[in-house]
């Protein structure tokens, strides 16, 4: 559930003084003096609600004239913690203090509420002194704690990405638009007896491999946790179980080094690839996402507002239709290198395959959208057919012929998108777009259309870390609060939610 802040007033103070006496029992202030507090000119109180229900609460105060900011008081429900709401109010309260002109932020907190301290020293705090026995009537110290202002700028954050959504384990590093680190290890072989990813077996090679990707990752950027400024994990669409992995790495990973975490859409981070090799996004742009676990055309407008999902795969992925393929033929897991290298010196014309979703009626209700399971049977029927006819058969030819009927489909619609939209750019990625035929067509394709057309490096192409931390870094340089921690791994995440 989303979390709301926005300023108190005078309305709120019933439900600001439920909250007060049970988090603060004997410290808690007294009705009148609270009411003053929120009229006061030199104060800032905000609160955190929840689907309209209190959560927490903070307050600040800035005299008029003076470099110093306090903060008076920081609460949040006894059920709601741990969740990120105190980060929140800390961020909303340290951004009125740097609005209102202050240098430095003070604070006391009791000498025995370790939480408290804990995120304090998050954002920055330092215990300067102790007022004995301070907090009456127990007689527990408190502790004075200072932050200097900081004016950091976040126009180049420091993110590190984390990808499990399918059997590619990534961790990448960035600094605004440039990369960094991209370290990538694949569970592939551990799948290939099984001739397609078996999603027990992605989730226990990410538990494997994600801390030394993610030592290898610093160690190639040159940098330690400490120089981290946020965290980005891929939560969804993918494989449930490998999502979670990811999902949960990466929230133990902020908690215990307080860093801000972006939940990401995972398609989206395949478009914001592209920005890694050039710099930037141009948009708008079509998006041809094609591999083992998605086949996705996107009209993306702006990266982190407006991405449409105009179609996609209705039953196998692109890559999942060569993996079957290849098995049919006999060759190995995985399939797309296989079938690339068998029709290298072959006839894509030897077969007519069929090409699933063009027939007119098709267009009409599926015109962007892709079926593989079609075409793979039909190949599978080819060979059976020769086969109990004792036929001699080319398995270069009927791999050309499978490629040219996939190819040919992807780049049509594809191109159809662009021209639809009026989008003078196609963008590719996912791990297909390593297949030789695919890029002559697009690239012969593009240019007889007056369409750009954008192939990120392979590494780049291919799941990985990096691109979700470089949607991570959009979201912070566009200003995007980060996620609270109760986002979860969701395998059929909409292309919408860039964030959760
Ligand atoms: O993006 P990717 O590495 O990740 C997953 O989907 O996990 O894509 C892997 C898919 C596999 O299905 C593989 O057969 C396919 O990409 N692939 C290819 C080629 N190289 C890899 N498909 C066609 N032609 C290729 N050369
Ligand atoms: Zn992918």
């Amino acid at each position: 559930m989303a979390i709301v802040i926005r300023e108190a007033n005078g309305l709120d103070l019933p439900e600001i003084m439920k909250l007060e006496i049970s988090s603060f029992a004997n410290d808690a202030w007294p009705e009148a003096t609270f009411h003053s507090e929120l009229d006061a000119p030199h104060t800032y109180y905000i609160l955190a609600l929840e689907d309209e229900d209190l959560v927490g609460y903070a307050g600040l105060s800035k005299l008029a004239g003076s470099d110093q900011a306090d903060i008076q008081t920081i609460a949040v429900r006894e059920d709601k913690r741990g969740l990120g709401i105190g980060r929140q109010l800390m961020d909303a309260l340290t951004l009125e203090a740097k609005t209102r002109g202050a240098k430095e932020i003070f604070l006391e907190v009791r000498a025995d509420n370790s939480v408290a301290q804990k995120l304090y020293k998050v954002f920055g705090f330092k215990q300067i002194g102790t007022r004995k026995r301070y907090y009456q009537p127990d007689g527990v110290d408190a502790f004075i704690m200072k932050t200097d202002i900081k004016r950091k700028d976040n126009s180049e954050p420091v993110v590190l990405g984390i990808e499990t959504s399918c059997d590619e384990t990534g961790v990448g590093i960035v600094r605004g638009n440039q990369l960094l680190a991209n370290i990538i290890s694949s569970s592939m072989d551990k799948h290939a007896i099984f001739g397609g990813v078996v999603p027990e077996i992605a989730a226990r090679a990410h538990l494997e491999a994600l801390t030394p990707v993610l030592n290898e990752a610093l160690e190639k950027a040159n940098l330690t946790l400490d120089d981290i400024d946020a965290i980005a994990v891929t939560n969804g669409p993918g494989l449930a179980g490998a999502l979670m992995v990811g999902v949960g790495a990466a929230k133990a990973l902020s908690v215990a080094t307080g860093k801000p975490i972006y939940a990401v859409n995972h398609l989206v981070g395949h478009v914001g690839a592209d920005i890694l090799d050039r710099g930037e996004l141009h948009t708008p742009t079509i998006a041809l996402l094609v591999s083992g676990g998605h086949t996705s055309l996107l009209l993306v407008r702006d990266l982190l507002n407006d991405v449409v999902l105009l179609g996609e795969t209705i039953d196998d992925a692109a890559g999942e239709a060569f993996d079957k393929v290849s098995r049919v033929l006999g060759l190995s897991y995985p399939g797309g290198p296989e079938i690339d290298r068998v029709a290298k010196e072959a006839n894509p014309n030897a077969i007519r395959f069929p090409r699933g979703l063009t027939l007119p009626k098709d267009m009409e209700k599926h015109r962007y959208d892709f079926s593989f399971s079609g075409l793979k049977t039909a190949v599978a029927r080819h060979v059976e057919l020769a086969e109990s006819k004792g036929e001699e058969f080319s398995i270069g030819d009927v791999a050309a012929s499978f490629r040219e009927a996939v190819v040919d489909v992807l780049i049509k619609k594809a191109i159809s998108a662009c021209k639809d939209f009026e989008v003078p750019r196609l963008l590719l990625g996912g791990g297909v777009v390593a297949n030789s035929r695919l890029r002559e067509v697009a690239r012969e394709q593009c240019e007889a259309n007056g369409i750009e057309l954008r192939i990120p490096p392979f590494s780049l192409c291919t799941d990985n870390g990096a691109m979700i931390a470089a949607i991570g870094a959009q979201l912070i340089m566009a200003g995007r609060a980060p996620s609270t921690l109760d986002f979860s791994a969701e395998s059929t995440l909409p292309v919408t939610t860039v964030q959760s």
